[in-house]
């Protein structure tokens, strides 16, 4: 009894004394992973043991709404900016020039440092400047360089790289924990292109749909598995997100599919155009040409077309100098065909980001995070902010606000909660231990 008692005692003041051995500045380490498309109710039809117990053990909002426009390169580019896409100008998934008919997609402009770098620093690059370390695996945006810097550590997705391999994915995270636990990394970003190619080839509604975030969620009992595994949980927060979410794209017979060629010839009013690619369209008129265009689009049904002079404001697009003149946004769910139906996705996205179906979803946990804590809904230019508040940097001008977020923390000294209630357990076993 005596030894117990001893040995009860000795544990106790180790865990009291934790915090103190933890010296230094007080910063945890932040992991942002990104599953591309997941849709804010994707995990509701399916059963997903590892993000609910998510829920318990950290923090949810029911959901986010990523920026106009709701596209995989602009979106995950505002979450690692905190800026507008107007201001960050990557303003589609392709590369284009309105001038020379340029037109790269999304995969290779992955390290075209001319596509990124418009003069808005990401977060990588404005935490290496204030000292921490950082890398990018597969996260859109990583691989460019800015004014002349590049991230610490790059990983660039192959352009026949392979979405829904389980195997890779588990691979993937070992590598992660091992850049934090072994080369001490203070913040990487993880990039899941899944399951957005799914939503595209099959839709939100097909079964497949419902496979691939099972998947996705075994993914996330692992990686918690694995942060274990290195020790990480004290010391590593984790953010997950996404970029926006997915819709069933309207088909015949249910619906006349739009060709826009109908309402105005293409090809003598309109030198540039990016079409056919879901429900974010973007023209060029010829010179004078400008009103016709907008006329003509103005009488097609099932979209919205805007002079780029006249964009809501709310849609923070306006100011951008790359968006051509003019942009138009189909209504929920249409794809902008030019000439043809050539169109084989049965998902899509690029909608208004005020539609449910465009929200996404928000999750954190670790030793910074409230637990079982649910968040109001916010936009998601918001994550920025809490992100610098996490790795204990000063922000470079953004466009989000801390206070939208830093209810979902704990209060300041609260993050050594374990240890605490840890000596708080052993001395009610100690109590026990004396009577
Ligand atoms: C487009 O290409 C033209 C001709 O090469 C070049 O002068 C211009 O700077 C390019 N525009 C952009 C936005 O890169
Ligand atoms: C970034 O800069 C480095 C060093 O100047 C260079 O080796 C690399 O090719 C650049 N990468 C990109 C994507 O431009
Ligand atoms: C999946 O990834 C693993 C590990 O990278 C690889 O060995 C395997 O061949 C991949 N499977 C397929 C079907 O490509
Ligand atoms: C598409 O536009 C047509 C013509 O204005 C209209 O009748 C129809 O209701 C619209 N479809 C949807 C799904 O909004
Ligand atoms: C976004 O932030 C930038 C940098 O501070 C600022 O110049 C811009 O005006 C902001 N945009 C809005 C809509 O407030
Ligand atoms: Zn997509």
């Amino acid at each position: 009894m005596k030894l117990e008692l001893s040995l009860v005692v000795t544990a106790a003041i180790c865990a009291a004394a934790k915090p103190l051995s933890k010296a230094g500045p007080s910063r945890n380490k932040l992991l942002l992973i990104s599953f591309d498309g997941f849709r804010w109710d994707y995990d509701q039809d399916v059963d997903t043991p590892n993000l609910d117990q998510l829920v318990l053990d950290g923090v949810k909002a029911k959901y986010i709404t990523p920026p106009m426009l709701t596209m995989t390169s602009p979106s995950h580019f505002t979450t690692i900016t905190g800026r507008w896409v107007e201001d960050h100008e990557v303003v589609h998934n392709m590369m284009f020039n309105t001038t020379t008919n340029l037109k790269v997609p999304h995969k290779q402009t992955l390290t075209r440092s001319e596509w990124w770098d418009n003069g808005v620093l990401p977060l990588w690059i404005t935490a290496q400047n204030q000292g921490l370390k950082t890398a990018s695996f597969f996260y859109p945006g990583g691989g460019a360089n800015y004014s002349g810097q590049a991230v610490n550590r790059v990983r660039v997705e192959a352009f026949d790289h392979q979405d829904d391999n389980e195997t890779e994915w588990r691979q993937n995270i070992d590598t992660v924990m091992s850049w934090f636990s072994e080369d001490n990394f203070d913040f990487v970003t993880l990039y899941y292109g899944e399951p957005d190619n799914v939503g595209h080839a099959k839709g939100p509604d097909h079964p497949d749909r419902k496979t691939i975030i099972q998947q996705i969620d075994r993914t996330i009992g692992y990686l918690r598995e694995a942060i274990e595994l290195h020790q990480l949980s004290d010391s590593l927060n984790v953010i997950i997100t996404s970029d926006h979410g997915m819709t069933t794209v309207k088909k015949r017979p249910l619906v006349d599919e739009i060709i826009l060629n109908k309402y105005l010839n293409l090809l003598k009013l309109v030198s540039f155009e990016i079409l056919d690619y879901g429900g974010f369209g973007i023209l060029t008129p010829r010179p004078g040409k400008q009103q016709q265009v907008f006329d003509a689009l103005s009488k097609a049904p099932n979209l919205t077309v805007y002079k780029k002079d006249q964009i809501p404001q709310s849609f923070h697009l306006g100011r951008s100098e790359r968006l051509p003149p003019i942009v138009v946004v189909a209504d929920l769910g249409f794809n902008l065909n030019s000439r043809f139906i050539v169109y084989v996705n049965k998902g899509d996205h690029g909608f208004h980001n005020g539609e449910m179906d465009m929200k996404t979803i928000f999750r954190a946990f670790g030793p910074d995070f409230r637990r079982n804590f649910l968040s109001k809904p916010f936009d998601s230019i918001h994550i920025y902010p809490l992100m610098c508040k996490l790795l204990g940097i000063k922000p470079a001008p953004h466009n989000g606000s801390l206070a939208m977020t830093e209810d979902m923390l704990l209060p300041r000294g609260g993050s050594h909660r374990p240890p605490a209630s840890l000596a708080a357990l052993l001395l009610t076993l100690l109590t026990f231990a004396v009577l």
